[in-house]
């Protein structure tokens, strides 16, 4: 009993710390109503998707839009942007602070992510290339989109992850 118990609560632990979060919203990658998701964008007012972001032209425009998000992302990067939305910062709508070797602190907007170089937008007007070797350490400030998890339902998930992942158009 006793050790069943503590094994529970550790991984209760896990869960709280997050570090499994992806894994407890498995079951939302499959299936879904891609009609109750696109309702639930458009209209729900506790998620207020369309106060930030557009899809086709419509709603918010100060945030990246959502036209042709599944050419970007996977049905697990989609749960990911929702659940945890400061874990990848969409090119250039997220900061970094970022600590390089020469102790210099620098806190950008991230344009662009590669292997060996980050790519940040500065007040030149060029953006600046840093080599990776650089960067001593890496912190993404936190997003201000909201983490869905505490707003949505499963099944909300479940059905926005339906209706991002077959939105296409121009935009
Ligand atoms: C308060 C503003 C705000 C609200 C409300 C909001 N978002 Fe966001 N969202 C953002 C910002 C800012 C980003 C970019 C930074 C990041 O990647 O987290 C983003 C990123 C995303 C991304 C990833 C886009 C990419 O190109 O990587 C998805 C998908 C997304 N949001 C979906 C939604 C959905 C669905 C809702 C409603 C349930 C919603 N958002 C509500 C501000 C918001």
């Amino acid at each position: 009993m006793a050790t069943k118990s503590k094994k529970l609560i550790s991984k209760l632990d896990t869960l709280y710390k997050g570090e499994n979060i992806l894994d407890t919203y498995k079951e939302t990658l499959f299936g879904g109503d891609s009609r109750a998701g696109y309702n639930y964008f458009n209209n729900n007012s506790t998620g207020q998707c369309v106060r930030c972001h557009s899809v086709k032209g419509q709603g918010g425009t100060v945030r990246p839009s959502l036209t042709n998000i599944p050419n970007d992302l996977s049905r697990e990067e989609l749960l990911q942007a929702l659940v945890e939305p400061s874990a990848r910062l969409s090119p250039g709508f997220g900061t970094v602070l970022l600590t390089l070797s020469d102790v210099h602190v620098i806190a950008d907007v991230l344009m662009e992510e590669h292997k060996d170089e980050l790519i940040v937008k500065t007040s030149q007007a060029e953006p600046m290339g840093i080599h990776v070797s650089r960067i001593t350490k890496r912190e993404n400030m936190p997003s201000s989109m909201p983490p869905m998890g505490a707003i949505m339902s499963k099944r909300e998930i479940r059905d926005m992850i339906a209706f991002l992942s077959i939105l296409k158009g121009s935009n």
